[in-house]
């Protein structure tokens, strides 16, 4: 293990949730615009025998108020029929707005008891430089931002927390346990949604990788030079500064998870995605774990080597797994998250 990477990195120590979440915004991804001033939501259909009657599936759409006009944006919501008490749901950020999708299955998350509301990060913000349309279009005038407002990642994440919103609202979900999940640029999302908003109960991220919860400094597969080329827009302009210089950042990757304490995060890796870096996902978990048992809270607990396939490890507020393959959202990724909440419920 890079113990002296540990050893030297940043530390969040004595700072507040706010000010590290001050110092992310601030250099990486950027400030999010306001929340709206008022919310409705349209059912656009609902099917009551939704996977052979076990459950209803609504399509829906959210209009937002904002101080620049309106916002609207298609979202589903799935939950288990004739369910006595209030059941947790997951809040997934995906590529699709499709209900089951094959980063989404949602028979098998049904039949485990959960609810989950779903949307297209598209549907918010198109996936590339033009700010001119979608949400971007709307809160940024001209298509033009300053140096720290937000990126795609902050309007993605603005949209997950308005489902946030809507979802606390309804009288058939345990809303003290909602969960976020992404994959990828969307695992890079979940984690910052459920940083900025405290009422998460847990922020999955699945292979998130550079700029989620990987280590920039000493990280092997892409660096912040790699994804500032190719990506500028998921960040604010300031994060640029930073390609070849991570040595010069004020924080690390670890403060992002560091931000969810002491609520839960749980960072997701497969054994054959190099291009996020394992390994600097799980030295991140180490790095977080040591905020989370400075506040005194259990932290990351994990045996003194590197995950191997299989490894998973939840026993603290920080969970973990290592799934063998490539960078994908499997129903094995799945059944790890819902172990957990079920543990940790
Ligand atoms: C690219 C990008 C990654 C990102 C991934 C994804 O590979 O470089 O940072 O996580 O796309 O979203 O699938």
């Amino acid at each position: 293990m890079k113990q002296n990477l540990l050893k030297r990195l940043p530390s969040p120590k004595g700072m507040e949730r706010t000010e590290i979440l001050n110092l992310l915004l601030s250099e990486e991804y950027g400030f999010l615009p306001d929340p709206p001033e008022s919310m409705t939501v349209d059912t656009e259909s609902e099917e009551n025998t939704f996977c052979a009657g076990k459950a209803v599936l609504k399509k829906l759409k959210m209009n937002c108020k904002t101080r620049h006009g309106i916002f609207s944006f298609p979202f589903s919501l799935m939950y288990p029929s004739n369910t006595e008490k209030p059941v947790p749901c997951f809040i997934l950020i995906n590529f699709r707005d499709l209900v089951p999708d094959r980063y989404f299955p949602a028979e098998e998350i049904l039949d485990n008891g959960f609810a989950a509301l779903s949307f297209c990060y598209e549907d918010i913000s198109a996936d590339n430089g033009d700010f001119t349309s979608g949400l971007a279009g709307l809160v940024y005038p001209d298509g033009e931002r300053t140096v720290r407002q937000c990126g795609k990642i902050g309007l993605w994440a603005w949209a997950a927390i308005r489902i946030m919103d809507y979802a606390v609202t309804l009288p058939f979900l345990d809303t003290g346990c909602i969960s976020i999940v992404g994959h990828s640029r969307l695992g890079k999302t979940a984690l910052l949604t459920g940083a900025l908003d405290p009422r998460f109960f847990c922020s999955f991220s699945n292979d998130s990788g550079c700029s989620g919860a990987a280590l920039s400094r000493e990280k092997k597969g892409e660096t912040i030079r790699d994804i500032c080329n190719t990506y500028p827009y998921w960040f604010c302009k300031a994060y640029e500064k930073y390609a070849g210089h991570e040595e010069d950042l004020p924080f690390d990757q670890h403060f992002l998870l560091a931000a969810s304490a002491p609520r839960r995060v749980y960072v997701a890796s497969a054994s054959e995605d190099l291009w996020a870096c394992p390994e600097n996902e799980y030295l991140s978990c180490i790095a977080a774990g040591t905020y989370y048992q400075e506040m005194g809270q259990k932290g990351f607990l994990h045996p003194d080597r590197l995950p191997v396939p299989g490894d998973c490890f939840t026993d603290g507020d920080i969970g973990y797994h290592m799934r063998a393959g490539t960078h994908y959202l499997s129903r094995e990724d799945w059944k790890y998250f819902m172990e957990f909440v079920r543990e940790k419920r």
